[in-house]
């Protein structure tokens, strides 16, 4: 489905009925890679996956900013009547979750952070991405494919499930270049998003797999402990994209999570 939002067509899918669930996908990927909860969760809950502006089939217009994205799912929820939403962020996910919560706080009625950090890029990752957009801007998605890919599965991906390694390089390999320098500016200019958990009062479940070095366990439990009364589930043998790579046992706990949700 499309939504018209500032002039901008937004895709998403909307499957299934009853508490509405929002999913924000990483960087460089799009909504697909929620394929495997929304199989597994569309019996429990309504799933919205978005494709956040210039990424998978959302168009690549500018602005490009973690407000930008907060705004236009806020659209979305708006265009399908839906008042609150429980959101669930992987990586720049939640960079986009943090933003939606000082913009939109009303709306959210729980959280699931994966994978993702509350703080802001250091120098050498701002030089980092500086490369990637000279990288995207000159050789294309492939290579930012190929740049990407190591950090993004964990060990045992990379060794053992050749399939789910090779549909995570296909999907960034067919990102347009416009939505992924895009997505890089956004994150370079995102703010620090510390002081906002200090102020997250919902229900919050913190996941991060094992084998994440891109937001590894330790830094995950760091964001866990700034959000009070949040619970931090740790994958085994995942990496940074632990919903795509372990999704059994990712739904597994979300499933739990939503549950408590509506019968607590
Ligand atoms: C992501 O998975 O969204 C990215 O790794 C986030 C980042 O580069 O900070």
């Amino acid at each position: 489905m499309i939504a018209l939002i500032s002039d901008t067509e937004i895709a998403f899918d909307d499957v299934g009925s009853g508490l509405p669930v929002v999913f924000i996908h990483a960087f460089p990927l799009n909504r697909t890679m929620w394929d495997p909860q929304i199989g597994a969760l569309v019996a429990e809950c309504r799933c919205i996956a978005i494709d956040l502006r210039g990424l998978g089939d959302s168009s690549p217009r500018p602005p490009f900013s973690m407000d930008r994205y907060a705004d236009d799912i806020a659209g979305v929820l708006d265009s399908l009547q839906i008042e609150q939403a429980v959101i669930v962020g992987l990586s720049m996910g939640g960079y986009v979750a943090f933003a939606f919560w000082r913009r939109h706080r009303s709306r959210v009625r729980a959280f699931v952070l994966a994978d993702t950090r509350a703080g802001p890029d250091s120098a050498d990752g701002i030089a980092r991405r500086r490369g990637l957009i000279e990288l995207a801007t000159t050789q294309g998605s492939t290579a930012i494919a190929n740049a990407q890919i190591a950090g993004l599965v964990g060990k045992t991906t990379r060794d053992k499930r050749p399939d789910t390694y090779d549909a995570i390089h296909r999907v960034i390999a067919q990102e347009p270049i416009d939505g992924i320098v895009g997505a890089l500016e956004a994150m370079i200019g995102r703010p620090d998003s510390r002081p906002t958990c200090a102020t997250i009062d919902v229900p919050t479940l913190v996941i991060v797999g094992d084998e994440d070095v891109i937001t590894p366990p330790a830094e995950v439990r760091t964001l866990h402990e700034s959000i009070v009364g949040s619970r931090l589930e740790i994958l085994r043998h995942a990496g940074h994209l632990s919903s795509f790579e372990r999704p059994a046992a990712f739904n597994a706990v979300v499933a739990e999570f939503l549950a408590a949700l509506l019968y607590n």
